[in-house]
């Protein structure tokens, strides 16, 4: 079976390495990958790396299925573009179509959608550029702090949450006025929820749903969550707070109707729902949806995973959820992640990464890597995701500690204190 993944961090690291697992015979083929992906795939360079080039690969390379990491492939429309063409149409497509995917690019869908099938969320409204006045007198009527999110992707950056009313004011004005470009044209206000996020991972075929084990992310550059937001510094799973009664009423009142959600919007969905939760006095809410696995979270999620990655991606494709059971390794993974000096905001990357080849008792998932000359050298804002295990947090972090020691990189830069609160 031939197998292309999109995307080149740490997630996709962690696909490859699953797959690369699988007792099935299987070639795995990857765009761009990083220092690490290059060695368990077939690579395809390309400096154009977009739906075109994707399809030709697909035919040239007779892909059977096409594992899409990331959300802009897929807000693009890559599923319905490989689908819809008649050379195309059989390889199999893991990630939703263009209308769904409009749960993660559009954040006035993903709340519509919300407020129709009634999952809990935070109260909210949309404003559009003609409606900047309506904007102000709503958030004269909300308490703070005031949430604000662009509509469309923002690469992380779109959410603003502020105290103040005066500058929550001018924020709303500046994004409706362009602030993020197309995607704050429409801008979401919402009510700020306050309570422990957790990350849910559903695998759905259109027809069944499992949900893959929870996991915990740490968003923010900085020691007790403080500082600017990343692409996530650390991940835990499982997660100590999410006892039985709370899994269920996440699974009752919000798997289970975004699911049914999805099938009645006759939306067609084969592939990850991430639901972004938040825990408000032991009751879930949604923050958000993704269309996709979660980086840091996929590291720690498929290494709990005993299945082959393959058997479950094969019944996803073939709506044969329901057959199959997930076995799930009951000790605790912890992921810290090393990111380059200045992350997020500037930094510089070709530095010499030394001391992965003598890890032990650590995975190491390459994220912004590259191989020149036998060195490997960093190429990316995150750079190695190290992953440990152990029956309780306390030795997984330990592990993922002591590994971290030996690897030296100039401006190596990570959170000290994953899982602190847990
Ligand atoms: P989003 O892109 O919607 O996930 O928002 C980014 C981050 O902003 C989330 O991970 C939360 O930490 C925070 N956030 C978003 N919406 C809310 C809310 N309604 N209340 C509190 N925090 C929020
Ligand atoms: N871990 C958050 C994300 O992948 O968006």
């Amino acid at each position: 079976m031939n197998i292309l993944i999109v995307g080149s961090g740490a997630r996709e690291s962690a696909f490859i390495w699953k797959l690369s697992q699988s007792r099935k015979n299987i070639n795995i083929f990857s765009i761009n990958p990083n220092a690490g992906t290059q060695e368990l795939s077939t690579p395809i360079y390309t400096q154009k790396e977009d739906l075109e080039f994707i399809k030709s690969k697909v035919v040239d390379l007779k892909i059977d299925m096409v594992l899409v990491g990331p959300e802009i492939p897929l807000i693009e429309g890559i599923q319905d573009y490989l689908k819809k063409d008649p050379i195309t149409n059989n390889t199999a497509v893991i990630g939703p179509s263009k209308k769904g995917a409009q749960l993660e690019g559009s954040k006035d869908f993903a709340k519509n959608f919300m407020q129709k099938y009634n999952i809990p969320t935070a109260k909210y409204r949309s404003f559009s550029q003609t409606q900047i006045q309506d904007g102000l007198d709503y958030l004269e009527t909300i308490k703070p702090p005031y949430v604000l999110k662009a509509d469309g992707p923002a690469a992380g950056k779109g959410v603003l949450i502020i105290d103040n009313i005066i500058e929550a004011k001018t924020q709303l004005e500046e994004m409706l006025l362009g602030k993020f470009g197309e995607s704050s044209k429409t801008v979401v206000v919402e009510e700020f929820l306050n309570g422990i996020e957790v990350s849910c991972f559903v695998l759905f075929d259109g027809k069944n749903y499992k949900v893959l084990p929870y996991a915990k992310d740490y968003k923010r550059i900085g020691e007790n969550d403080t500082g600017l937001n990343t692409g996530g510094m650390g991940s835990v799973s499982p997660v100590p707070f999410l006892d039985k009664t709370l899994k269920q009423k996440i699974e009752d009142k919000i798997i289970k109707p975004t699911v049914e959600g999805i099938k009645n919007e006759n939306i067609d969905y084969k592939g990850f729902i991430f639901i972004g939760l938040i825990n408000v006095n032991n009751e879930p809410y949604v923050i958000e949806y993704n269309v996709r696995m979660g980086d840091p979270e996929t590291q720690v999620v498929l290494s709990r995973l005993k299945n082959d990655f393959l058997d479950l991606l094969i019944s996803c494709d073939n709506q044969t959820l329901d057959e199959l059971e997930f076995e799930v390794d009951s000790n605790y993974f912890v992921n810290i992640v090393l990111a380059s000096g200045g992350y997020p905001e500037k930094y510089e990357k070709g530095k010499v990464i030394s001391g992965i080849e003598s890890v032990e008792g650590s995975v190491i998932f390459h994220a912004g890597t590259l191989k020149k000359n036998d060195e490997v050298y960093t190429n990316g804002g995150r750079v190695l995701s190290v992953v440990s295990t152990a029956p309780n947090l306390k030795e997984a972090l330990k592990k993922s500690y002591k590994t971290i020691s030996k690897i030296q990189f100039q401006g190596k830069t990570f959170r000290k204190d994953i899982g602190f609160d847990l």
